[in-house]
């Protein structure tokens, strides 16, 4: 597990590197008159690896006492890209950050710590990361005592630890992400050991309860499970985040109930692949279905869930869902292709005719629920009939929604090795028309909402305006309308009154509420 170079050689030249120190595992190295310290480096072939090493839960993360001050009279500052898993990990390193007496500021320059929560989906998630690194550098050689981190899945890839350490030697820490529990450890040897610290597992990894979280607002996370198995052709995510393994119901269950008792409005449940929950516990049958089910007993208004692999999506959990409740009839299946052979190359296993009965199943259990999905355009070898096939499935599911993206190779996954034979101008334009049929079944779902009336959870006030706020209906889609900040938090029934693309205008129903409206 805790390579501490040579298998890493690939990425990075050691010839030039001079080992100063090896002791318990670690190697400190100098390298381009800058000392690093490998407590363990990115792995691609472990990462991969699976099977081999038993899922351990630890509920032993407490800080230790002697580094509860560390960060008194200090701040730091966290920049967060991709997804919400990422977002969610962020919210747990916040939570260490202030056990350990640091706090929180949004002015980088006055920060003692600066962490980038990285993302390595696709290329230009990374390219921004680089260019963000050269925007740091000179407020670290202005401000030698600054503490800058590198953390996130891009710090489980080989090739950027390599990189990292050979052009960007200002930076003080990597830390993967299984190894943010460390990162007290982590910061203490940076602030005191002045050298760069490199410390990621490429580990198949464990389940690590009891770390603090700082929540704000009235919306939470909670991760169910971790990692992915379903090593889709395209996909760095089981490579970054290590196998598939789900948290204790109990554990859960507990988090959840205690989010319920805070007041909290809405859970969004997290998961690579949220309908795999459970296939990995040995001592039970308790599967998402189930956890759902037991979801819809807690006391707390909302309750979504992010992704759905299509694979796994059984007929028990159509069942739950279609109870409702505080289950929402918003259902995000991401398909990727309308082509059974680009699905295929893909290895998403299931077909289009297999995605389109889903739906239908979805469907008839829930009539009006509404679904959302991810697309790629430009995968290695896409005819243009195949993509045209990706259009014909977008509208006869009638998705309200799209994540669209053009295809981006990763260095490690098989579809790199794929000859990418489609020209960038024919990307570019795959992606431009499915956008725009995006537009359109967006607004054609938006129609589908007028005159009628919604449960709105207010969520703040709309960014262009503040006189008009901004929530979301069960079904997620985005509401304008005016009204007061106090309604801030709150569920308002209103009625839509006209339709936009991206959002719908609406209005209260309830005269004294239209009263407060306009006051
Ligand atoms: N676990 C989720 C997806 C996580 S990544 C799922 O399976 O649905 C989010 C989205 O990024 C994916 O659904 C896919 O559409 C896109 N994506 C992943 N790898 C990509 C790549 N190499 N190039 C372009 N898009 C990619
Ligand atoms: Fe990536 Fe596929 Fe796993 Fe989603 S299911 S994270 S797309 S490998
Ligand atoms: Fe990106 Fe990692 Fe999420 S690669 S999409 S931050 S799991």
């Amino acid at each position: 597990m805790a390579s501490t170079g040579k298998d890493f050689s690939k990425y990075f030249d050691f010839s030039n590197a001079k080992v100063l120190n090896e002791s318990d595992g670690k190697t400190t190295y100098r390298i381009n008159g800058r000392d690093i310290t490998i407590n363990a480096a990115p792995n691609y072939k472990d990462e991969k690896r699976r099977g081999k090493e038993e899922i351990q839960v630890h509920y032993e993360s407490a800080i230790p006492p002697e580094l509860m001050e560390l960060g008194k009279g200090k701040t730091y500052n966290i920049t967060t890209y991709g997804c919400q898993m990422n977002e969610h990990d962020t919210e747990v390193m916040k939570g260490i950050f202030e056990q350990m007496g640091y706090l929180p500021t949004d002015d980088r320059n006055q920060a003692d710590v600066i962490l980038l929560n990285t993302c390595a989906v696709r290329e230009n998630a990374e390219d921004k990361v680089f260019g963000e690194l050269g925007h740091l550098k000179h407020l670290k050689i202005e401000k030698p005592g600054l503490i800058l981190g590198v953390c996130g899945c891009m710090s489980q890839e080989e090739s950027v630890v390599g990189r990292i350490m050979q052009k960007h030697g200002f930076v003080d820490l990597i830390f993967g992400t299984h190894n943010i529990h460390r990162l007290p450890y982590l910061l203490q040897d940076a602030l005191f050991g002045k050298e760069m610290v490199v410390e990621v597992w490429s580990k198949e990894g464990d389940i690590i309860e009891n770390l603090p979280k700082k929540r704000e607002g009235m919306r939470g996370w909670v991760n169910i499970m971790y990692g992915c198995d379903k090593f889709c052709t395209y996909c760095i995510v089981p490579y970054t985040r290590g196998k598939e393994r789900s948290r204790r119901p109990e554990d859960v269950i507990a988090e959840v109930r205690e989010l319920a008792r805070q007041g909290f409005k809405e859970i969004t449940l997290l998961g690579q692949n949220v309908n795999a929950y459970g296939k990995d516990f040995e001592d039970r049958d308790y599967r998402f279905g189930d956890l759902m089910a037991d979801m819809a007993k807690i006391d707390l208004p909302r309750i979504r869930f992010t992704t759905s692999h299509p694979r796994d999506f059984d007929d028990r959990l159509i069942d739950v869902l279609a109870e409702r409740g505080n289950l929402v009839e918003h259902i995000h299946l991401p398909v990727q292709s309308g082509s059974t052979e680009v699905l295929k190359r893909m290895s998403r296993k299931y077909s289009r005719e297999l995605y389109l009965d889903l739906v239908g199943k979805i469907k008839r259990a829930i009539p009006d629920a509404v679904l959302t999905t991810d697309i790629i355009v430009g995968f290695p070898g896409e005819t243009e009939e195949q993509f045209e096939e990706t259009l014909s499935l977008m509208k006869e599911v009638g998705f309200a929604s799209a994540y669209t993206f053009i295809y981006s190779p990763r260095a490690g996954t098989p579809a790199a090795d794929m000859e990418d034979n489609i020209p960038e101008a024919v990307k570019k334009a795959r992606l431009a028309r499915l956008n725009a049929l995006v537009g359109e079944l967006s607004l054609q779902s938006n129609k589908l909402m007028l005159g009628q009336t919604f449960e709105v959870l207010i969520e703040g006030q709309s960014k262009n305006n503040p006189d008009v706020l901004a929530g979301r209906t069960r079904t997620n889609k985005l509401v304008h309308m005016k009204g007061p900040a106090s309604w801030i938090g709150q569920f308002i029934e209103a009625r839509v009154t006209d339709v936009q693309t991206w959002y719908v205008k609406a209005e209260p129903i309830i005269e004294e509420l239209k009263q407060e409206a306009v006051s």
